[in-house]
């Protein structure tokens, strides 16, 4: 069985088996993974991560054990790794985890059984959502390769804007940035950042991020965030008309994304919603039968 940590695992060839296999759940349905056991581990809050994650589960017709952090050892004191050992030794055949920190970096010398699947690392990595991203995007526009990604807002703390430039750079599409200077990083290489007012005539995605103030070392507002780096109304009126708008949720409305934007029928987020079902159902069954051999993948 293999895990999923970082998009740097995965190949092109990898990733596209990954999409179309996603898309054929989506086309067809699917309960190929039944015997199988899972354990959801959400040390951090989630909705549609956590919830798409356990209908793919569902769907796979594997078994879904029953955990929460709240009823869990973690209170005394139990870390994720001796957690993660725990469940091992338990039997359980795959854990999703959500982590503030960068936890793939403590297992690195750690042997498990179990497949482990990120659901999301603390500022690292979120790479079942670049993956429904790219599902979404690919529906849309047919091909990933050629096209101009805007990315904007909270770059600094987002493992969402990390994951989606490692797999659009792999599959050949141009990503930029826009935003605060205050959410500026140099962590991430080979993408430039650019005005939005002038990337949002070009894009044919524009991708708003929530301001991630639960990473900040210290709360600060960024005086009239909708008007300067929001996609309000007037923004919304200089998009193309074949773009489409992303927003990896939960959206803060009138802070990064107007409600005009919202209804917009160039507004994917409940497509990404649902792609993540899909995305997950193929992420798992990738694990199950071994995904690839590559080590887990760090920071
Ligand atoms: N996109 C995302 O990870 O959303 P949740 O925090 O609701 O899972």
């Amino acid at each position: 069985m293999a895990s999923l940590v970082s998009i740097k695992q995965l190949d092109v060839h990898t990733i596209e088996w990954l999409l179309q296999n996603a898309q054929s759940f989506i086309d067809y349905h699917g309960n190929a993974k039944k015997g199988y056991s899972v354990v959801h581990l959400f040390f951090e809050p989630s909705t549609r991560t956590h919830l798409s994650f356990q209908m793919a589960a569902q769907r796979l017709g594997m078994e879904i054990l029953d955990f929460s952090i709240d009823q869990s050892s973690v209170n005394k004191g139990e870390s994720v790794i001796d957690t993660l050992q725990t469940i091992d030794a338990i039997g359980v055949d795959l854990a999703v985890i959500r982590d503030g920190g960068d936890w793939p970096a403590l297992l690195v010398n750690e042997k498990l059984n179990m497949s482990l699947v990120n659901a999301g690392s603390g500022t690292f990595e979120h790479p079942t959502q670049a993956l429904l991203d790219a599902l979404t995007m690919q529906q849309h526009f047919g091909s990933l390769s050629g096209l101009t990604v805007t990315i904007v807002g909270d770059i600094a703390h987002s493992r969402v804007a990390r994951s989606n430039v490692y797999l659009l750079h792999k599959m050949g599409a141009t990503v930029q940035f826009a935003g605060p200077e205050a959410y500026k990083t140099t962590h991430i290489e080979n993408v430039e950042w650019v005005d939005f007012d002038e990337a949002v005539t070009q894009s044919d995605v524009i991708m708003m991020l929530r301001i991630q103030h639960e990473r900040h070392a210290e709360h600060y507002e960024i005086a009239d965030y909708h008007g300067r780096f929001g996609l309000n109304k007037a923004r919304l009126n200089m998009m193309r008309k074949d773009a489409i708008i992303l927003h990896p949720g939960p959206v803060n409305r009138n802070v990064e994304i107007c409600d005009e934007a919202m209804a917009d029928p160039r507004c994917k987020i409940l497509t990404q919603v649902k792609n993540g079902v899909a995305v997950r159902m193929a992420v798992l069954d990738w694990c199950l039968q071994g995904g690839s051999d590559e080590k887990l993948v760090s920071a």
